[in-house]
C-alpha cells in the first residue's frame, strides 16, 4: 500500500495527534503514514504544570523521544488556551497582570526552552477568537490586556528565535471570523509580532462545512503571507445538533458521503499547497477519537483509518486523484 505522506511528499506533510497510548496502539500505521505528529493532551497546561512551577514532562518527553527515533515532525499544541487550565491558575489566586504575566512568561519559556532542539513549530495561541469574530474573554484576556496575545508570541520566540509561531483557531470558514483572523495578521506583522502563521483546526462533518465553503478562507488567506496548516482535521459522521447515540456502525450512506468530502477537500488543499505547510488529522484511527466524547457519549467515525486500522473509503479518495 502506497504511504499517504510519500502520495503527498511534494505538497505538505501529513500529520496525526497522538497520545501516549495511542502512539504505541497505532504505531505501525502512524510510521506508514504520517511524517508529523501533535500530542493530544500532553503539552496542555493542566497536564504539563500542574502545579505551580511544577512541570511534569513524563509523558511529553517520552513522545518527542518516540518522534525524533522516528524522523517525525512535532508539532507544539498548545502553550496558552483557556481550556484545560489547572485549578491553581485563576482569577483569586492571580489577580494582578504582573503575577499572571509571571506564569505565563515562566510557563512559555520553560517548556519551548526545553523542546527548542526537538520542537519547532508551536501552536502559540488557541482559540482567541469567538465566532462572532470578537476576542474571547478568557483569563488571560481579563487579567493581563489585550496583550496578553503579543506577549505570548514575544516569550515563545525569545525561548526559541527559530521555532515557527501559529495562532490556531477553529470556525474559520464563518464568515466574519474569517476576516477577523486576516484583520489580526495583519496587525501583528505591523506591529513586528513574530507571528508566522495560522492554524485552522478542521473539525468538520461530513455535512458541513463543505469543501467549497472553505475555499473562501484559502481565497481571503491568499491575500496575505501568512504560512497554513490545518491542524486538527477530522469528520464527524452527526450534524452538529445531532445527539444520537445509538447508531453502532456508521450508514453506508454516512461512509461515502464522508469520503467525498474528504475527497474534495483534499482536492482543495492540493490546490492551495502552496499556502499550506502540514494537514494533521485529530487522531489516528477511528478505533480512538475524542468525539467518541464530545459533544455527547457515542461511537463516532471521524478518521480515514477505521476501527481495525485498515483505510476506508475516505483514505482512497484522498490517494486517488
Ligand atoms: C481535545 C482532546 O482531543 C481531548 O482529549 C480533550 O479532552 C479536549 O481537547 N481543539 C483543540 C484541541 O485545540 O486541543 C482539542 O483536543 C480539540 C478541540
Amino acid at each position: 500500500m502506497e504511504s499517504l505522506c510519500n502520495r503527498y511528499k511534494e505538497y505538505f506533510k501529513i500529520g496525526a495527534s497522538v497520545n501516549t497510548e495511542t502512539a504505541i496502539t497505532d504505531q505501525k500505521i502512524l510510521l506508514q503514514h504520517f511524517n508529523s505528529i501533535t500530542f493530544e493532551n500532553e503539552i496542555k497546561f493542566v497536564n504539563i504544570q500542574p502545579n505551580q512551577n511544577e512541570f511534569d514532562f513524563s509523558n511529553s518527553d517520552k513522545l518527542v523521544e518516540f518522534a525524533l527515533a522516528n524522523k517525525l515532525q512535532v508539532r507544539g499544541h498548545t502553550l496558552i488556551w483557556h481550556a484545560q487550565l489547572p485549578d491553581w491558575v485563576n482569577k483569586d489566586r492571580l489577580p494582578t497582570r504582573t503575577e499572571l504575566l509571571k506564569v505565563m512568561e515562566n510557563h512559555i519559556c520553560t517548556i519551548v526552552d526545553r523542546y527548542k532542539d526537538s520542537i519547532f513549530i508551536w501552536d502559540v495561541v488557541n482559540e482567541i477568537l469567538a465566532d462572532d469574530g470578537s476576542l474571547k474573554n478568557t483569563i488571560w484576556r481579563e487579567i493581563i490586556g489585550d496583550d496578553y496575545i503579543e506577549r505570548a508570541f514575544w516569550f515563545a520566540h525569545d525561548a526559541n528565535p527559530k521555532a515557527k509561531l501559529f495562532y490556531n483557531e477553529y470556525n474559520c470558514e464563518i464568515t466574519g471570523k474569517r476576516e477577523s483572523v486576516v484583520e489580526f495578521y495583519n496587525k501583528a506583522k505591523k506591529q513586528n509580532i513574530p507571528l508566522d502563521g495560522i492554524g485552522l483546526q478542521g473539525h468538520f462533518g461530513i455535512y458541513y462545512p463543505t469543501a467549497d465553503m472553505f475555499r473562501d478562507v484559502f481565497k481571503t488567506y491568499a491575500k496575505t503571507d501568512m504560512r497554513l496548516e490545518i491542524t486538527e482535521m477530522d469528520m464527524s459522521m452527526f450534524r452538529y445538533e445531532d445527539h444520537r447515540t445509538d447508531l453502532k456502525q456508521p450508514t453506508k450512506e454516512m461512509i461515502e458521503t464522508q469520503a467525498k468530502s474528504y475527497g474534495e477537500f483534499f482536492a482543495l488543499f492540493r490546490e492551495y499547497k502552496d499556502l499550506i505547510d502540514g494537514v494533521t488529522f485529530w487522531g489516528v484511527s477511528d478505533r480512538y477519537t475524542w468525539l467518541d466524547d464530545f459533544p455527547v457519549t457515542r461511537k463516532n467515525w471521524p478518521l480515514i483509518f477505521d476501527e481495525f486500522n485498515h483505510p476506508k473509503k475516505a483514505y482512497d479518495a484522498i490517494m486517488n486523484w
